[in-house]
């Protein structure tokens, strides 16, 4: 018996074959392109992320032990925020805008001056260019020939939903990214639909994330090799999923995720928001509620200097991290500000810079390889401050994505934010959280805190050292006045 979790990325779907104790059976990953038509903008075609897991479903059932019998239950999970649109024949009426697409800046000003605080009292967040809403009114305003033809508005994931089960369905998670869900009652905001001029039959129906959705038709199950009948559950968005595969489901559990943005999430029982909406309000996949800030570059800085400024290739990280580990806590008075694509937490700024501040002769390559890695690290305790206001307790931090597999950025995150940092047995993140809710929704368990407590351990644990806390507090205090001292100049040399 297994579950299936499916990822659908950015740069790749990620498919995933997992047994009721928690064990990975099988991993499948299939790529496809994300298209820049113009600068800042980002489209990916519907057909090829179907086209894409296909074929992964069809790969990962064909070892022999993996019959598609034994296929129990299917959970998705997928990039949030996106938007696609289905004609009345539930044709692909335009490639798909992604997340983080940045072309909506006018209709997020307008929306933020139409409704002021309404907006956060309707959908729990503020307006910002990755959002659905936004890219709504942009194809209102700017594609009007294809809005009128709108008769389905799904996430992307939930385009592999209709896919499988020919419903139309998301979940409260990845709704909750889309500006026009009411957060705090998990159902659609009416007073946003209207805004946008849509009707809520255009809506896919909102599930918990553990619920079951639908099943695979014959037609689908032709397709893909799985058998007809099989369940698909709501899933989640890929942060709420990932923190399911880390386990991060109850209060005081916080995930760190060190991808190509950086991401800090909270657990929390109930609804709550912080006054300016610098941190997301989102609901999560255990049927309660979470907060999270985004860093919009995170591991991609350390890519960016390894790879295009050093110009080296795999084997470079190692040699550029161990000349890191050998330079002392902060760099010797260097500070790098991670902003290489603008920033959303705490600062919403598309114009927002990277930086290194306070360079001298003394400092080499190591000192600047580890500036970076302190400069995201003091990016993600911006996040983690905020919640820290809000008085939700963090005692454990779970840290996933790519820079968690360093020892050294772990060591240094540990002494940035001042906690213990566990490295959990579930390193495939929101593909094996889609596959627990699967779990979940199939019966097998009697929620999902339940089985992640069965599925999910803490394998490894760095402890801060009260030196470099100390030392890191003090550095902090600066890294965090650079913004403000800087905004202006970032905004004048991106007309230039
Ligand atoms: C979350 C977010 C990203 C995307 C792409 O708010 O923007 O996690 O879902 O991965």
């Amino acid at each position: 018996m297994s579950f299936l979790g499916i990822d659908l990325g950015t740069s790749s779907v990620k498919l995933l074959l997992l047994n009721k104790a928690g064990s990975v059976l099988r991993t499948v990953s299939k790529e496809y392109p994300v298209y820049y038509p113009k600068v800042g903008w980002a489209e990916q075609s519907p057909i090829d992320w179907w086209n894409a897991v296909r074929e992964g479903i069809r790969e990962i059932l064909t070892e022999p032990q993996n019959i598609p019998s034994k296929v129990e239950g299917i959970g998705l999970s997928g990039q949030m925020h996106g938007l696609v649109l289905l004609d009345k024949d539930n044709h692909v009426l335009m490639p798909a805008l992604l997340w983080c697409d940045q072309r909506t800046q006018d209709e997020c000003d307008e929306l933020s001056e139409r409704l002021g605080r309404k907006l956060s009292e309707y959908t729990g967040n503020k307006a910002l260019t990755g959002f659905t809403a936004p890219k709504v009114l942009w194809v209102r305003k700017n594609r009007p020939e294809i809005y009128e033809q709108i008769e389905h508005v799904l996430l992307p994931k939930d385009y592999i939903r209709w896919k499988l089960t020919g419903e139309y369905a998301t979940d409260t998670s990845d709704a909750s990214g889309t500006l026009f869900f009411d957060v705090a009652h998990r159902c659609w905001s009416s007073e946003m639909l209207t805004i946008l001029g849509l009707s809520e039959e255009k809506l896919p129906t909102c599930y918990e994330s553990y619920e079951v959705t639908g099943s695979v038709t014959k037609q689908a199950a032709q397709e893909t090799g799985l058998h007809s009948g099989t369940i698909v559950v709501g899933g989640g968005g890929d942060q709420a999923s990932g923190a399911v595969g880390t386990g991060v489901v109850t209060v005081g559990t916080v995930s760190v995720a060190l991808g190509t943005s950086g991401v800090v999430f909270a657990c929390q029982e109930n609804y709550s928001v912080d006054s300016e909406n610098r941190l997301h309000s989102f609901c999560h996949a255990n049927g309660k509620w979470h907060v999270m800030g985004v860093m919009l570059s995170a591991a991609s800085c350390l890519k960016w200097w390894v790879e295009e400024v050093c110009q080296l290739d795999d084997a470079g990280y190692a040699a550029l991290l161990e000349e890191a580990a050998r330079v002392s806590p902060g760099s010797e008075g260097l500070l790098f500000l991670p902003y290489l694509m603008g920033e959303r937490t705490p600062y919403s700024d598309p114009n927002a810079r990277g930086t290194f501040v306070g360079l001298t002769m003394t400092h080499g390559r190591g000192h600047m390889t580890r500036a970076i890695l302190e400069g995201v690290g003091f990016g993600l305790r911006d996040s983690l401050e905020i919640i820290r206001e809000q008085s939700i307790p963090i005692y454990e931090i779970r840290v996933s994505g790519g820079g968690a597999k360093s020892v050294l950025w772990r060591q240094i995150l540990a002494d940035i934010l001042g906690l213990p940092i566990h490295v959990v047995n579930s390193v495939e993140g929101p593909a094996f959280g889609a596959a627990i809710l699967a779990a979940v929704g199939a019966g097998e368990f009697a929620g999902v805190e339940e089985a992640c407590g069965v599925m999910i351990k803490t394998v490894e644990q760095t402890e801060p050292i009260a030196v470099n806390i100390e030392k890191y507090n003090s550095l902090y205090g600066v890294y965090h006045q650079l913004y403000g001292a800087l905004q202006d100049s970032f905004e004048k040399l991106s007309v230039i």
